[in-house]
């Protein structure tokens, strides 16, 4: 946040806010750094870190900083470098503490950078450089400061950043403060996403609208490879590429419908607890409208764009690609599309598809990727690579804004609104959901009856209804929870098609609860695996 004055409003509580907002995104760790004035016109950089809930800020922030601050930054971590704790937490800050930086990504050549700093130093006397986290992050704030005393940066907070970004590999959604510039951020993005917010006099930049929307429904989204910088009353924007300071023109527009959606826990205790809930609605709302039951036939307008329909129809071979939840949701599919059309199915993890060596041909494959926040790099990837080699390529998405949303050929829009949760659970069936729907709509063009197109609609169509039963024992779920909540290891097992729902349970299980839980198909089990069941290794 940068404002204009702290009677307005405090940049502590539009932080706060904003973070408690967004906190599905993460909650083992929390930060928030202001820019404290001094008396003559001076000022320091103040840090709060906790690990745990953002609102734990509150207690640990009150300084001066706290009510008259009008620039800071904050951040709410799920930890992936570095274990949850102060340390690891964001903002992080160079040895001067003169940068401090949040970001969303990863940078994957964080060790070489950090060997680099260690040995050029990172202040204005170069020498050393003391890293104090674990975190792939730190070595960004150490750049900027470095870059903030070299050459012709020298003063040029914009151009330091932009500078330090040269020579990282990875992805970032970022913003820094600078302690000798009370009155701007400096904002970059590469796949993770970053929206600026428009105020009166104030501005705003959140990786999710949502943190900011109670202030201003004027947004910039930044596109890939921009850098900001932003002030109470303007910003401008270039590319990160661009050596010569050229402005690149974005357009301001209104919060996109799906960003604004309500982020209330209504009567949960929890976010995902919602979201488990909430699938009755999604699954009605994914279907609602598509299915025309008495002919047993879909209908998806997304994939009336650029020929889709035509080309999927026309493609022998199907590739369905994901992360994770996402992946397992194709693998799903494979079963719903061999059951359904007259193609060949085949599933690949995002990662591993472009490291294998598929002699992909125009018109006969098509590749279809799936991902709900329309983020995830290794999906990005895919995506991107496929249009550089002039292929189509297909999305099932959560985020039409998203950069896959966007850079897909064409796709089908899960229309569930926003994932508050980590557990992806509305994301996972609802992506199943299309793929019935896609595998109906291909399916009754060629060989399937009416009959059992009809029969696969109506079926369809008892889902939420089937769901909002299996909610209806939720107590009962809780007590068998509880009585094997103690125990670490579990398999979940299936076979068919409910062999990659098993590998989403236990996913499920690993992520939220820390248990050692691993997927088997019912049969491969007892070739080797089933040694392991006992009453401390149960099975799902
Ligand atoms: C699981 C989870 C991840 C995501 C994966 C893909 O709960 O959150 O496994 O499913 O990172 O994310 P999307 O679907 O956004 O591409």
């Amino acid at each position: 946040y940068v404002g204009d004055c702290p009677t307005r409003r405090r940049a502590s509580e539009v932080i706060l806010r904003g973070l408690s907002r967004i906190d599905y995104r993460g909650y083992d760790s929390a930060g928030m750094t202001l820019f404290e004035p001094g008396t003559n016109g001076d000022g320091k950089l103040v840090r709060f870190r906790t690990v745990g809930e953002a609102s734990r800020l509150v207690e640990k922030s009150s300084t001066n900083g706290y009510r008259t601050s009008i620039l800071g930054i904050g951040h709410t971590r799920w930890a992936t470098h570095g274990k949850p704790s102060e340390e690891n937490a964001h903002p992080h800050a160079s040895c001067l503490r003169d940068v401090m930086v949040v970001h969303n990504g990863e940078i994957e050549n964080y060790e070489q950078l950090r060997r680099e700093l260690e040995t050029t130093g990172c202040g204005p006397n170069a020498g050393t450089c003391t890293f104090s986290s674990e975190t792939d992050t730190e070595v960004l704030a150490h750049r900027i400061s470095r870059e903030y005393y070299r050459g012709r940066n020298a003063g040029n907070f914009f151009l330091s950043v932009k500078r330090a970004l040269r020579g990282v590999i990875g992805t970032f959604g970022l913003a820094a403060i600078h302690r000798e510039f009370p009155d701007r951020l400096v904002a970059a993005r590469r796949s993770s996403s970053v929206v600026l917010g428009i105020g009166e006099s104030e501005n705003f930049l959140a990786s999710d609208p949502n943190a900011f929307s109670e202030y201003t429904d004027k947004v910039v989204y930044l596109d890939d490879e921009d850098v900001a910088l932003v002030m109470k009353d303007r910003y401008m924007i270039e590319s990160l590429e661009d050596e010569d300071g050229v402005r690149t023109a974005r357009d301001e527009e209104k919060i996109a419908l799906e960003d604004t959606e309500a982020e209330d826990k209504g009567s949960y205790e929890h976010y995902m607890l919602k979201e488990i809930f909430d699938q009755r609605e999604s699954l009605a709302r994914v279907m609602g409208g598509r299915l025309i039951s008495g002919d047993g036939r879909a209908k998806l307008d997304g994939l009336k764009t650029n020929s889709a329909h035509d080309y999927l129809a026309g493609a022998e071979n199907v590739f369905f690609v994901g992360c994770g939840t996402s992946g397992f949701a194709g693998e799903v599919g494979v079963w719903v599309f061999e059951r359904l059309t007259d193609k060949r199915v085949e599933v690949y993890s995002s990662s591993t598809f472009l490291r294998r060596n598929i002699r992909l041909k125009e018109g006969r494959d098509a590749v279809v990727v799936l991902s709900y926040s329309g983020e995830t790099a290794d999906t990005l990837d895919v995506v991107r690579e496929l249009r550089d080699r002039n292929l189509p390529v297909f999305g099932i998405t959560g985020v039409v804004r998203s950069p896959i949303g966007r850079e897909t050929t064409a796709g089908v829009h899960l229309h569930i609104g926003r994932e508050f949760g980590v557990a992806s659970s509305k994301a996972f069936t609802a992506q199943v959901a299309v793929t019935f729907l896609m595998g109906l709509l291909l399916g009754r063009g060629t060989h399937l009856s009416r009959q059992e197109g009809c029969a696969v609609a109506d079926a369809l169509l008892r889902v939420p209804e089937r769901v909002g039963f299996v909610f209806e024992q939720a107590q009962h779920i809780q007590a068998v929870a509880e009585r094997y909540a103690h125990l670490e290891n579990f398999y979940f097992l299936g076979e068919g098609y409910t062999e990659p729902i098993a590998k989403e349970g236990a996913l499920k299980l690993k992520e939220i609860s820390y248990a050692h839980a691993e997927a088997y198909s019912l049969r491969a089990m007892k070739h080797g695996p089933i040694a392991l069941i006992g009453p401390r290794h149960p099975s799902v």
